[in-house]
């Protein structure tokens, strides 16, 4: 069993999937199927356009928080098709994602965008989810410790100590995307240790209360033996989050 200091969390990452309308439902059916617990930490991360309705179907549910996908890290401007984190977390979220792989792969983003957008979210008062990972071809050429030492420096680079401390992580290996491969229990200890450990390199004891998402392929079905892998602190899920009864098993996951 793995040694955590903080609750599991478990995360959903909707993607550009449920508008409004879907988000309405998806909250009254995921209300029904899950019960408010106290030894998780949940998070959905429905698209900018559907917060609202999200702020307004989790009422009553302390338990259930909510976070955007991304940000840009001015707070006001001509930046057409932006949001800033000061606009989200006037809307009520409390998280923000920042760097997953779809946003620096499909539109981008490079690792120092992804520290400008850290810090922006802790300067509106958001806790960043910053998303780390290796593509396929970079763990062939034994490149993965490389790659996210990368990511994880310039991501942290404009933070202090204690925001630093205070940022989640999630290791979300590229090729484990949306392929339904996910990385073995055992390959996401080894890549959760290394950034543990290149945490610590910054930060120090700070390092120890990062939790550390796990994210690619996570199911219903192996969603236990993943939070059970030594370091993994959680999880991020995409794909099988979309389903209420199904993202209900998954934060029932493991007890
Ligand atoms: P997936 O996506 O669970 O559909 O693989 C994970 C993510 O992109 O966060």
């Amino acid at each position: 069993m793995t040694t955590r200091t903080t609750r599991p969390v478990i995360a959903g990452n909707w993607k550009m999937h449920h508008g409004p309308r879907a988000t309405a439902d998806f909250f009254a059916a995921f209300r029904n199927a899950s019960e408010p617990r106290d030894d998780r930490t949940v998070v959905f991360f429905p698209p900018a356009i559907s917060i609202s309705g999200a702020v307004a179907a989790v009422q009553g549910r302390p338990d259930l928080l909510l976070g955007v996908q991304n940000i840009y890290w001015e707070s006001k401007g001509a930046f057409t098709g932006e949001i800033s984190a000061g606009m989200a977390a006037e809307a009520g979220v409390r998280f923000v994602l920042c760097g997953h792989s779809e946003r620096r792969h499909v539109f981008g983003e490079s690792n120092d965008d992804v520290g400008r957008k850290a810090a922006a979210a802790f300067a509106a008062g958001l806790t960043p989810v910053i998303c780390v990972g290796e593509t396929l071809d970079e763990r062939r050429a034994g490149r993965l410790e490389e790659v996210l030492d990368a990511q994880i420096d310039a991501a942290l680079e404009p933070l202090d100590a204690d925001r630093a401390g205070a940022a989640f992580l999630a290791y979300e290996p590229v090729w484990a995307i949306g392929t339904g491969v996910n990385a073995t229990p055992d390959d996401a200890a080894a890549a959760h240790a290394h950034l543990r450990a290149r945490l610590r390199d910054r930060i120090a004891q700070l390092a120890d209360q990062v939790p550390i998402l796990y994210g690619g392929s996570v199911k219903p079905d192996n969603a236990a033996d993943l939070l059970a892998a030594d370091g993994v602190d959680g999880v991020l899920v995409g794909g099988a989050s979309l389903d209420a009864a199904g993202f209900a098993r998954i934060v029932a996951a493991g007890t």
